[in-house]
C-alpha cells in the first residue's frame, strides 16, 4: 500500500518576528516529516505565513510600506530562519499568493452553494489586535486584556457560517476518533467545547480592506481565520487547475497547532470541510506553550527568544534539540535561557559527543580503526530502545525519541564503565574485540536515532562508522543489530559538540 504522510504547521502571523514558540511547532513537524521519510513514506510537509487582516495593514502603515511590501519582508524572516534550522518543508504557502486566493474564493463559493452561508447583521466590540469581536465580560477596565486597547463598537453586514448545522457531526467524528485530537487532555478540552455555546461565526468583514474579496460580494473581505485555515488545502491545489497534490495528500495526517488555536482547528475547520464535502484531517496535535522564566513571551516584557540567536550560539542541530528537550511534547513548560548552556554541555557535549569520540578513538587505538569482530551482547537492549522510540514517534511523541537517544548514551557509558576497555587491552584482547564491536555498532544505532532531530549530527556520527549513505535506505533496513562487519573502517570522530563555557 502507498503510505503518505501530510503534516502541517500553523501558518504564522507576519506581524511578529519568528520566536521560539513558532520554531517549536515547526521543528516538531520537521522531526515527524523526516522520520516518516526515513520509514519510506511519501511525505508532504507544509508551513507558511498568514498575511491578511487589519493588524498587518496597520503594521505596514507604521513601517511606511504597502501591506504587500511589508509581508514580503516579514514572510522572508520566517523562510530564512527555517533554512537556518534545516527545516525540510516541501512547500511554503503565503496567503497573499495567487494560488491561495483562488482556492479560498472557490471554497467560499462552494460553501455558499451548499447553503452553509447566510447574510446577517453583526454588531459587536471588535479588537483589531485579536482580529475578533470580543464580549463585554472579556474586557478588563474597558480594554482588551491582551492588547491593552479599547475595542471599537462595529455594526456591519456580514456573511455567516451555519456552524450549528455541522456541530453534531464534528463532535461525533472527534468522539469516535475519526479525527484524533492529541494529547488526551486536549481531546477532553475539545469535547467540553461542544457543551458550551458555539455560535455561528461570520466569514467576512466589511471594514477590513487587506484581505481576499468575498467572491460573491466584493464589498467584503474574507475573515482571516477562514482565509488562514484554508491554506492546508489551497497549498495542495484545491480549487485550482492543478489539484494533483490535493488528490494525493489530502486528508492531512497531522495538523500541529498551539493550544491558542484549538477551537479554530478542532471545531471550525472540520465543520467547514464537512459543509464543503471534503474529508476531515486524521490527527490534530496540540503542542504546549513556552513561558520564559515563568512569564508569557511578549514584546512588552522583552523576553522573546529569537531562534536565530540560538542557531548563532549553538548551531542548528543543538538549537533544534534544546527546544525539543524542554518538556514532553504536548505539555506546557517554562524555559530558563541559562539552562540551554547546561543542557548543551550535559546532553550533547558530554553525552553524545563525548561517547562518539571515545568509542571511535578506542577503535583506532586498539584495532587500527577497523571493526574487530562481531558480537551481540547489546542486541536486546538496543532492540528494546528502538521499540519504544518507534512506538513513541508513531503516536507523535517526540519526547520518546529523545528518551531513546539518552538511553542509548547511558547504555553505552555504562557498558564502557563496566568493561573498562583500557584494562582489557592489557588482559583480554578477545574480550576487548567484542566490547569494541558492541560499542561501534551501538554508535551506528545512535546515529540513526538522532537523524530526525539532529540531521547533520546524524551524518557525522554515521560517517565515523562508514555508513553515511544511510539516506539511500529505509530505517527498517538499518535498525537491526549487526550491520557492521569485521574489517569495516572506523574513522576517529571530530568533536561533535565542543563544550561551551
Ligand atoms: N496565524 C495563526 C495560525 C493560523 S493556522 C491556520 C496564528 N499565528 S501565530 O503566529 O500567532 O501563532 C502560531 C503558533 O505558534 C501557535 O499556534 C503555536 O503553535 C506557536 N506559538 C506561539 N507562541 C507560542 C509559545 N509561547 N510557545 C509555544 N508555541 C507558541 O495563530
Amino acid at each position: 500500500m502507498h503510505n503518505k504522510f501530510y503534516v502541517t504547521t500553523p501558518i504564522y502571523y507576519v506581524n511578529d518576528k519568528p520566536h521560539i514558540g513558532h520554531a517549536y511547532a515547526t521543528i516538531s513537524a520537521d522531526v515527524l516529516a523526516r522520520y516518516h521519510r526515513f520509514l519510506g513514506h511519501e511525505v508532504h510537509f507544509l508551513t507558511g505565513t498568514d498575511e491578511h487582516g487589519s493588524k498587518v495593514a496597520e503594521s505596514a502603515a507604521k513601517a511606511g510600506q504597502t501591506p504587500q511590501e511589508f509581508c514580503d519582508i516579514t514572510s522572508g524572516h520566517f523562510q530564512m530562519v527555517w533554512d537556518r534550522l534545516d527545516i525540510s518543508n516541501n512547500d511554503f504557502i503565503r496567503t497573499t499568493e495567487e494560488r491561495h486566493k483562488q482556492g479560498v474564493a472557490f471554497i467560499l463559493n462552494r460553501l455558499k452553494e451548499v447553503g452553509a452561508i447566510y447574510e446577517s447583521e453583526y454588531e459587536g466590540l471588535y479588537c483589531s489586535g485579536c482580529e475578533k469581536f470580543i464580549t463585554e465580560k472579556d474586557l478588563v477596565s474597558g480594554e482588551c486584556p491582551d492588547h491593552k486597547k479599547k475595542p471599537e463598537l462595529i455594526k456591519e453586514k456580514n456573511y455567516f457560517f451555519k456552524l450549528s448545522n455541522y456541530l453534531p457531526q464534528v463532535e461525533k467524528l472527534i468522539d469516535e476518533g475519526k479525527i484524533k485530537v492529541h494529547p488526551e487532555s486536549r481531546r477532553r478540552e475539545v469535547m467540553g467545547l461542544f457543551k458550551q455555546e458555539l455560535n455561528d461565526f461570520s466569514v467576512s468583514r466589511e471594514h477590513v480592506k487587506w484581505g481576499i474579496p468575498v467572491p460573491f460580494d466584493v464589498s467584503q473581505v474574507i475573515y482571516v481565520w477562514v482565509d488562514a485555515l484554508s491554506n492546508y488545502i489551497t497549498a495542495l491545489g484545491y480549487g485550482q487547475a492543478d489539484d494533483v497534490a490535493f488528490k494525493k495528500f489530502w486528508p492531512a495526517d497531522l495538523h500541529i497547532i498551539g493550544k491558542d488555536i484549538l477551537k479554530f482547528h478542532c471545531v471550525y475547520w472540520p465543520a467547514m470541510l464537512i459543509a464543503a464535502d471534503i474529508e476531515v484531517p486524521k490527527n490534530i496535535f496540540i503542542t504546549g506553550y513556552f513561558t520564559i522564566d515563568g512569564q508569557k513571551m511578549s514584546k512588552t516584557i522583552g523576553n522573546i527568544i529569537d531562534p536565530n540567536e540560538l542557531v548563532s550560539q549553538f548551531g542548528s542541530d543543538p538549537a533544534r534539540y534544546l527546544l525539543l528537550c524542554q518538556f514532553p511534547f504536548g505539555a506546557d513548560g517554562d524555559i530558563k535561557a541559562e539552562n540551554f548552556v547546561l543542557q548543551y554541555n550535559s546532553d550533547l557535549a558530554n553525552g553524545i559527543g563525548n561517547l562518539v569520540s571515545r568509542v571511535t578513538a578506542m577503535a583506532e587505538k586498539y584495532f587500527g580503526g577497523a571493526v574487530p569482530e562481531q558480537d551481540d551482547e547489546l542486541k536486546e537492549p538496543v532492540a528494546a530502545i528502538w521499540q519504544s522510540y518507534q512506538e513513541g514517534l508513531a503516536n507523535f511523541q517526540i519526547d520518546k525519541a529523545i528518551e531513546g537517544i539518552k538511553k542509548t548514551v547511558t547504555l553505552a557509558d555504562g557498558y564502557i564503565d563496566k568493561n573498562k576497555p583500557w584494562e582489557l587491552a592489557k588482559t583480554d584482547r578477545a574480550k576487548l574485540a567484542k566490547v569494541i564491536y558492541n560499542l561501534s555498532e551501538l554508535i551506528r544505532h545512535l546515529g540513526l536515532m538522532v537523524y530526525p532531530i539532529m540531521p547533520e549530527t546524524s551524518v557525522k556520527i554515521l560517517n565515523t562508522v562508514g555508513k553515511a549513505d544511510f539516506t539511500n535506505y529505509h530505517l527498517s533496513d538499518l535498525n537491526h543489530w549487526g550491520l557492521l562487519n569485521p574489517g569495516d573502517k572506523i574513522n576517529k570522530s571530530e568533536a561533535l559538540f565542543p563544550r561551551i563555557q
